[in-house]
């Protein structure tokens, strides 16, 4: 059982066509929409579904207003979605779909899901930067274009109650070969699905601990460049921006996180830390700094 990256993510929102509205504007390809919701899609073909709140298909949050309502994990082959489904019904409830798709529980209580991933290449744009002499461009122009198209969603973030953290994580480590790449006793824990090499592809946050909710979901770019454009544009379409741009510490990656009418926040990320199981996980009795750098002071809550 090989759990590859996130596959679909759906959200429960109110305000149907301002969601729409925002994740066009976000850069995501739009496969299908109307009043009851929307279908979008990454390049690598992963999917962001957007259903009504009151939907009574989707799987009850113990939330208030829009929010994430499912997490669906993509799995490398059937005989590895039949090992989950032996692994986890174990001890909890798991439910089949016409769709081959398992959902269930984690131990947090948030919906998750698996299913076969369906996984198409990105094909991300060429990026020529000169630095002093490492020439990759001459005799040609560096303009990026207006809009961002973002590449493939990198990581959920769930803000978790701190009574409990750890078994929030061994769930994702023990049940489903989630690897451990840096825990910090006053922040969270950073997991890695097991057919991802990103340094993170959850993270557990209990910085604030008081409450379990969605806290954001975040979208690989191609550059830096893709960052500023898509996060510019986002800002002139009337999003509020919450934090950044900047570059974290722990993943390296840089950020900039985005108000999110669907639920939670939602962030434009690039050049995270990549780790293989050589990697010895790191565990920090105190976070290191929130960013390396960053504009403005605002700092994500959990
Ligand atoms: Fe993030």
């Amino acid at each position: 059982m090989t759990v590859l990256r996130i596959e679909t993510v759906t959200y429960g929102v109110d305000d149907m066509p301002a969601c729409i509205a925002f994740m066009e504007n976000w850069g995501l390809e739009k496969l299908e929409g109307g009043a009851a919701g929307a279908d979008f899609r990454t390049r690598e073909n992963q999917r962001i579904l957007l259903r009504k709140s009151d939907d009574t298909a989707l799987p009850a949050t113990e939330e208030d207003g829009p929010t994430v309502r499912e997490v669906i994990w993509g799995v490398d082959s059937p005989e590895g979605l039949s090992a989950v489904a032996a692994e986890l019904s174990s001890d909890r409830d798991i439910r089949e779909d016409g769709a081959a798709t398992l959902h269930a529980r984690d131990d947090s209580g948030f919906a998750i899901g698996f299913a076969l991933a369906d996984i198409a290449p990105a094909d991300p744009p060429e990026v020529a930067l000169n630095f002093h002499e490492d020439i990759r461009r001459i005799n040609a122009d560096n303009w990026p274009a207006e809009r961002a198209t973002p590449l493939r969603i990198g990581h959920a973030v769930y803000s978790i109650r701190r009574e409990g953290n750890r078994c929030a994580a061994q769930f994702y480590m023990e049940r489903l070969n989630f690897r451990l790449s840096d825990r910090s006793e006053d922040g969270g824990t950073f997991l890695r699905c097991e057919g991802s090499n990103f340094h993170h592809t959850l993270f557990l946050f209990h910085r604030q601990g008081t409450r379990n909710y969605f806290n954001h979901l975040a979208f690989e770019m191609p550059s830096f460049d893709e960052i500023m454009t898509g996060g510019s544009h986002m800002k002139k379409s009337g999003a509020v921006s919450v934090s950044g741009p900047g570059r974290h510490s722990l993943g390296s990656n840089w950020f900039w996180y985005f108000e999110n009418p669907c639920g939670g926040n939602i962030e434009y990320f690039a050049d995270m830390d990549r780790m293989n199981d050589d990697w010895q996980p790191r565990y920090w009795e105190q976070s290191p700094p929130y960013a390396r750098w960053m504009l403005g002071d605002d700092v994500l809550t959990g």
